[in-house]
């Protein structure tokens, strides 16, 4: 790699191979930008203050321009909403608050007019207490056929009023509930590893695999191109459900500082792969051709460490992608930033899969926000207006570097809507207007999931800028969203959306998803790589020390996360250049 000699980091140690993108053939989901729409917040066509299909098929278009691949959507399918729509009640059916099947028809026909793939969620770990099957569960007695189809279980005590074992839930709260049974008497206890609105189902039953196989079946008849799967991790308990005395995170393990080797029996158990593995199966069939454009794929959400045990997913028979969240709870340090970059290779190549980044999404503190909180302190989940609160500009301009750096890896990312906007979270959001059940349920301890999934900016000087024809949305905008909706930012050099869409483009032309990345050996605070693609070899430059660097004489700067001060990168900046 280049260097300038006159800069202070500039003892050029050496670039390291660590990942060949010359070993995989080329397939659409190895290095595909995926853009995260979550339905209830991206736009609003009816007015109702919840977004619905209709808005979101009138705002494709500015995906295609903003120059995504794809674009995965959270569930949007009939629901009693007690988890934002990650409450199914109907698998094959739209809630009326987000349209109809026609709907997601014409939404996923107008995708592909526009050349953008569609993946949708599939939520397989619990269904809603409100789905046939549940309802057809309490009516039965225990032992029947219809309790075997979740995780009923007898209660501990002469009376049964114990519950059948020690787990929490995820939101706060135990992990169990006692049912009245249909002659009113105290009865059995349900697993329900979140709200207590979302039954676990028992993945062991084949009736329950193959149910979902017909599900996979519905929505690829329909038209769709792939699943992102919920809790992939979660869908097979271990046998006997021994107690666990660690906290439950939605982050797999949960461990909170204590060292063990024993894995969570709720998480990450191997059986749960040979599900995937028949899902495989199906998605492969779907592909008539056998030409990779016509791949159909699945992408596992599974919280699980260490990467190593996470790559069993992404295996060349189960998933095709696995989103890559020790990127995302990396802090920002350059030499955690290199570990995670080299480990994540390393794992997911070991078995001939892509890396698949991403930065933020409905779950977690939004990443303009996270980047404004001190280094080094646990990530909180959501932030109040009582809570220290991040610094807004410094969060903006580390999540626009940080970004910068991701685009430039090989592989898949995902984006999560607004992110392009620069939106941080609503952090000062009223606590009467919260409607994560986690904030419920954790009595009033954890904030939850409310401030990053906060209705869209499109235009600041409409009602409810531009989210819909109302004023109304199902969540407060904060006031700073004014001046990042997309019409201030649209056409704007140096906005955060015309960086996203030059990185975009730019990744596009020089093939650089599937280039190889060569990554510098070195203990400073300056992350520097070279995506070595078809059409360049790109050189990176991440500053994340506090002293500006020089870029070498005759640098070509092709992307630039702030300014620069001639040629020098300062503080938290990130460029793409060639040379
Ligand atoms: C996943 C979803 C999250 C949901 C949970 C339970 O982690 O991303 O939003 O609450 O699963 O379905």
């Amino acid at each position: 790699m280049t260097q300038n000699p006159t800069t202070p980091t500039s003892t050029a140690p050496a670039a390291q191979l660590v990942h060949d993108g010359s070993r995989h053939a080329d397939a659409w989901w190895r290095s595909a930008v995926i853009y995260q729409i979550y339905p209830r917040s991206f736009a609003d066509h009816d007015g109702d203050g919840m977004g619905d299909l209709v808005g979101i098929t009138s705002r494709l278009p500015y995906l295609r321009d903003l120059g995504v691949d794809a674009v995965w959507l959270s569930p949007f399918y009939a629901s009693p909403q007690a988890d934002a729509g990650y409450d199914v009640s109907d698998y094959r059916a739209v809630d009326p608050l987000f349209g109809r099947l026609e709907d997601a028809k014409a939404m996923v026909a107008r995708a592909h007019e526009l050349g953008l793939r569609v993946i949708v969620d599939l939520v397989p770990n619990h269904t809603s207490d409100e789905h046939e099957w549940f309802r057809a569960a309490l009516a039965a007695a225990p032992g029947s056929p219809e309790r075997e189809r979740y995780m009923f279980r007898d209660g501990k005590g002469p009376d049964g009023s114990e519950p059948p074992n020690n787990w929490e839930s995820v939101f706060g709260g135990r992990a169990w509930t006692r049912v009245t049974e249909p002659d009113g008497s105290p009865g059995q206890w349900y697993l329900h590893l979140f709200d207590p609105k979302q039954p676990d189902l028992n993945w062991e039953l084949p009736e329950v695999r193959e149910e979902f196989e017909s599900i996979l079946r519905f929505w690829l008849d329909l038209g769709v191109d792939g699943f992102r799967v919920d809790v992939a991790h979660g869908l097979i308990k271990e046998a006997g459900l021994p107690d666990w005395d660690a906290e439950l995170h939605l982050l797999g393990a949960g461990l909170k500082g204590e060292s063990t080797d024993r894995r969570p029996p709720m998480w990450d158990q191997d059986g749960v792969h040979e599900v995937y593995e028949s899902w495989r199966r199906i998605l492969n069939s779907y592909n008539e051709t056998g030409d990779s454009a016509g791949d159909r794929i699945m992408c596992a959400e599974a919280w699980v460490t260490p990467v190593e045990r996470a790559a069993r997913y992404v295996r060349e028979t189960e998933f095709h992608q696995a989103f890559n969240f020790d990127f995302l709870e990396t802090h920002w340090h350059a030499d955690k930033l290199r570990e995670v970059i080299r480990a994540s290779y390393a794992a997911n190549d070991s078995v001939g899969a892509p890396t698949t980044w991403v930065l933020s999404n409905h779950d977690v503190v939004r990443h303009a926000s996270r980047l404004g909180l001190p280094i080094d302190q646990p990530r909180p989940n959501g932030i109040g207006a009582e809570d220290p609160q991040p610094d807004t500009e410094l969060g903006l301009r580390r999540a626009r570097a940080a970004t910068t750096l991701m685009l430039a890896l090989p592989g898949g990312a995902y984006i999560y809507q607004g992110e392009e906007l620069g939106l941080p979270d609503h952090t000062t959001m009223p606590d009467e207007v919260r409607q994560d059940p986690t904030w419920e349920r954790s009595g009033h301890t954890e904030k939850g999931r409310d401030g990053c999934r906060v209705p869209m900016p499109w235009e600041a000087d409409r009602p409810g800028l531009g989210f819909g024809p109302s004023e109304q949305t199902w969540l407060p905008q904060p006031e700073s969203y004014r001046a990042l909706a997309a019409d201030q930012q649209a056409g704007v050099p140096g906005s955060t959306l015309e960086l996203y869409r030059r990185m975009l483009q730019v990744r596009r032309e020089l093939s650089m998803g599937q280039g190889s990345l060569l990554l510098e050996e070195s203990t400073g605070d300056v992350v520097r790589m070279v995506n070595d693609a078809r059409e360049a070899r790109v050189q990176v430059v991440a500053n994340l020390g506090t002293d500006p660097v020089d870029l070498p004489d005759g640098a070509q700067v092709l992307v630039a996360s702030g300014a620069l001060d001639g040629t020098r990168v300062p503080s938290d900046t990130a460029v793409w250049f060639t040379a």
